[in-house]
Formats: structure tokens, sequence, C-alpha cells
């Protein structure tokens, strides 16, 4: 019997998981698959941890996110095709859950789908190589309950490791006398460490404008974010402002490049991440930026290394969770001998075609759009429940609306389930009243 190794159980690699137990279910032959996750727990970054730094066991903590992280799009643009919010919940939620509510959903279906077997936790996979002789892949993995290395033998591997987890770390000067507290995004556990203080960022993406928010609705006197290209231009509320990026400090004084200073307490580096795959030796390594069309990638997911190899989730992203689940049932489908790729040329010319579209994207809404499509291409070649991604589209124009119209307040809206026809009930309470984020508060009513 041939074998898979899925490195992840975050998101991603469960996608993976499901597709291969969906494709049993129905009575298709599946290899043997077998999961590696260095965390006690499934769910990748909706796992919440209150760690930092380094895990109990030495290894780089893997969460980034943090306490009172509510959904930043609407949850009827990530629902699964083949498990829905309603089927898991048994009544409409509201459209921007908090963490744990994912959480919970994404458990939900791999608990259904009876996988959890196939997963091996508290195992890191620390390197793989390939053997040109034997075509197989040679995984090393390290069980961190037992403290024991070992090697299997696969035939192919999918990595589903994430790329938010990271940190990229830029330099300002003086930063190392600032006398402040200084993080990264990565490091942000709890806004509430801020109240009252004057909190600087650095960033104007999704990091930037969150963090930012959640602590300015939990407290803080004030906060700037500063922006290398754009600011992020959102009608934000008094206490909160936008300058060009900071240049240097002297002291708590933050200098900016328009010329003007601030004093402030805290620098919250809100600068993005790296993909990182350490347990990749360069042969088989994806090196890409973190962008709409991936570096080294064909059809998105088949390494252009190696056709044995294969990535999940290594796109920015719009579509997320669905979006895993397309590639995850097309890399599936790829593995099972039901999706022939063309050669080598032909995939070369499509990739060049997506990234030279890529590189025409201007907006949101086109990079919205132009990941439409490219689920929709995957989709169209499996047996994954097919949806309407004009709708998806529709509905994240929508959210961008509802951003620009009320940045403290577009979590309030509630749109229809593109899977089920149902519209969401809107939030008991607004986002700005909402402080206690467990599923128990947020399921009242
Ligand atoms: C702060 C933050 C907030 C976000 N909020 C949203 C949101 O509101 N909505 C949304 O749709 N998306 C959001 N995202 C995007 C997020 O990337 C996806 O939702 C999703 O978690 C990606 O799934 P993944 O499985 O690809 O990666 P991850 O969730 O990162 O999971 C990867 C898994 O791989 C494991 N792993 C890593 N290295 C190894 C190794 N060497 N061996 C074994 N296992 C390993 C990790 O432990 C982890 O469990 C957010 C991201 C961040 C950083
Ligand atoms: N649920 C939520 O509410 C939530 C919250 C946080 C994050 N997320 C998710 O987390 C993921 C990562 O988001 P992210 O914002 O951390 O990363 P990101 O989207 O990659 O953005 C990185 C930001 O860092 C800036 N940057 C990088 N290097 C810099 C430098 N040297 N100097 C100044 N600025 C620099 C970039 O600026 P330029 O734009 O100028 O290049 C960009 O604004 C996204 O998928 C997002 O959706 C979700």
């Amino acid at each position: 019997m041939s074998r898979v190794a899925v490195i992840g159980a975050g998101p991603s690699g469960t996608a993976q998981l499901r597709a291969f137990q969906s494709a049993a279910n129905k009575g298709a032959d599946i290899p043997e698959v077998v999961c590696f996750e260095k965390q006690a727990d499934w769910g990748g970054l909706w796992n919440y941890t209150w760690r930092t730094g380094l895990d109990e066991f030495g290894e780089p903590v893997h969460g980034s996110m943090y306490r009172y992280l509510w959904s930043n799009g609407p949850k009827e643009c990530l629902e699964f095709a083949d498990y829905s919010f309603e089927e898991h919940f048994g009544k409409p939620i509201g459209s921007y859950p908090p963490r744990a509510v994912l959480w919970d959903y994404i458990k939900g279906r791999v608990e259904k789908a009876d996988v959890r077997k196939w997963v091996r936790f508290n195992t890191p996979v620390r390197m793989v190589t390939f053997d040109e002789a034997t075509k197989k892949f040679t995984v090393t993995a390290h069980d961190r309950i037992r403290d024991v290395m070992y090697d299997e033998e696969f035939d192919n591997v999918i990595v589903a490791s994430g790329h938010f987890s990271t940190p990229n770390v830029p330099y300002f000067e003086g930063v190392e006398s600032f006398g402040g507290r200084v993080m990264h995004s990565h490091d942000f556990r709890d806004a509430l460490e801020f109240k009252d203080r004057d909190v600087l960022i650095v960033g104007r993406s999704y990091s930037a404008e969150d963090i930012g928010s959640q602590c300015w609705k939990y407290g803080a006197k004030s906060v700037t974010t500063t922006y290398r290209s754009k600011p992020m231009g959102f009608n934000w509320p008094e206490r909160f402002e936008e300058r060009p990026l900071l240049t240097k400090f002297t002291g708590k004084t933050a200098h900016f490049r328009d010329g003007s200073t601030k004093d402030v307490d805290v620098l919250i580096l809100c600068t993005g991440y790296l993909h990182h795959f350490p347990f990749l030796p360069d042969s088989l390594r994806l090196i890409t930026g973190n962008r709409m069309w991936s570096d080294g990638l064909y059809k998105g997911v088949v390494s252009t290394k190696n056709p044995q190899l294969f990535f999940i989730g290594m796109q920015d992203q719009f579509y997320t969770f669905n979006m895993f689940d397309a590639q995850a049932w097309y890399v599936r489908d790829i593995i099972l001998g039901r999706i022939k790729l063309p050669g080598e040329a032909e995939l070369k010319a499509e990739f060049d075609k997506w990234r030279a579209r890529e590189e025409t994207l201007e907006d949101a809404e086109q990079m919205i759009w132009f990941q439409g499509d490219y689920v929709q291409e995957l989709i169209d070649a499996t047996d994954y429940p097919s949806f309407d991604i004009q709708a998806t589209n529709k509905t994240f124009m929508e959210w961008e609306h509802h951003k620009g119209e009320n940045i403290m307040g577009f979590r309030d809206n509630a749109y229809r389930s593109l899977m089920t026809g149902t519209m969401s009930p809107k939030h008991h309470t607004k986002w700005l009243e909402a402080m206690d984020d467990s599923m128990e508060v947020y399921l009242k009513n």
C-alpha cells in the first residue's frame, strides 16, 4: 500500500485528511495517511496557546492568535461546502465568530469524519529527504512525548505547516534603547496588557488593523499605526491615527517619515511572516513570499521541484478554509491518479498566465476575484461539493464595503450562507461592546 505524509493538522492538513476520508467513504482505495502535528491538538493557529517563544519541549511556538480574536471576514466566505455552520451548531449563528467558535467548527468536521486516528500529535517533522532511485521520501519525525526520533518512508509528502508563524522582524534605529515593550504580532496575546498605554504599530495589513482595533477597544490611551506603502485609510475613531513609516527612536520618542514625532510606550511590529520550512532541504524547499500566486508551485499546490511533493495553503489568503479544501481534494485526486497533470511546459505556461494576471492586481477586490477564479478551477476538477464562487466574491465585496463604512462596526453585519441559503442572524451584542469572546457567550440565543 502506498503511504502519504501530511505535515500539519491545521485547517489545511485537516482538509487533506477529510479529502482522503471522503474518497474512502465513497469506496475508493486510498493510501495509508499519516499526519504529523507538532502541537498537542489539531486546528493549527485556531488552537490558541498562551505560550510565546518556545513551547514546553523547546519548539518554536506555532500560535500567532490572541485572546478576543474574531474572524476578520464573514464566516460565510470560508464555510466548508461539505459541512455547514448550521450542521455543526444546529442553528444559524452570527457572521464574525470569535476564534473559539471557529476552532470548534474546524474540529467538528474532522471528528465526524473520524480521522483523528491518522494524526500523530506532539510530533514535529525534523527533515524530509527524497531518494531519486526509489522515488520515496524519508520523513524524520520527533515524538516529543517519548522523546524519540524516527524515520519512515512515504510515496508522497503534503506540506500543510502554515506560513503565519515565523515573524518577519525589521530593524528600526534606536529600538535597542527604546525602553518600552517591543514585540512582533506573533507574540501578541492580550490587549488588556496595553490599557492606558500609547501603542505604536508598524504595518498596514490585517494584523495592524486588528491588533490596533483590539488595543483601542480594550482601553489603550492611543494607537498610532505607521505604514510603509500607503495608509489603510479607514475612518479611524479618536485616539487612533495613521502616520508615515517609523524611521527611528530616540528614547521613547518615535520619529516618522514626515518629520513628526510621538512619545510611545509600546512597539508592536505587525510586519508579517516568513514562509519557513526548516524541515525541507534546498532540493525540496518552497521559496516564496506571501503573495496571491506563490512561487514554486504549479496549480498553486504541486512543487515545481518534485511532482510527488505538495503544499496546501501557501498563498496570501482571502479565501481560506474552502480554498484549502479545494486544494486538498485536488491534491488527493492527483495522488489517486484521477487527475493527470499536463507536461512541464504546459504547467509552466499556466503558471506564467496566473503570475501575469497576479501582477496586474491593484486592490483587494481584484485579488478576491483572482482567488475566486483559482478556487473555481480546482473545484471544477474534483467531486468537492460545488458552491457559488461568484456569490462568495460578492459577499467579500459587501464585507469590504462594510469595513469602509465603519471599521469598528463592520462585524455587526450579517450575511447569507452560500452553502445553505440561510440568512445569518445579527449578533446579539455589538462587537465594540462584546468584551467576552467565549463560545458560550457568542452562541447565546
Ligand atoms: C493572527 C491570525 C489571524 C487569522 N485570522 C483569520 C480569520 O479571521 N479568518 C481566516 O479565514 N483566516 C485567518 N487567518 C489565516 C490562517 O492562515 C488560516 O485561517 C489557517 O489557520 C491556515 O491554516 P493552515 O493549516 O494552512 O496553517 P496553520 O493554521 O498555521 O496550521 C499549520 C499546522 O502545522 C503544524 N506544524 C508546523 N510545523 C510543523 C512541523 N515541522 N511538523 C509538524 N507539524 C507542524 C502547526 O503546529 C499547525 O498545527 C489568520 C491568521 C493569523 C496569523
Ligand atoms: N482574524 C483577524 O482579525 C486577523 C488578525 C490578524 C491577522 N489576520 C490574518 O493574518 C495573516 C497575516 O496578516 P499580517 O498583517 O500579519 O501580515 P501581512 O498581511 O503579510 O502584512 C504584513 C505587513 O507588514 C508590512 N511590512 C513588512 N515589512 C515591513 C517593513 N520592513 N517596514 C514596514 N512595514 C513592513 C507590510 O507593509 P506593506 O503593505 O507596505 O508592504 C504589510 O502591511 C492574514 O491572513 C490575516 O488575514 C487575521
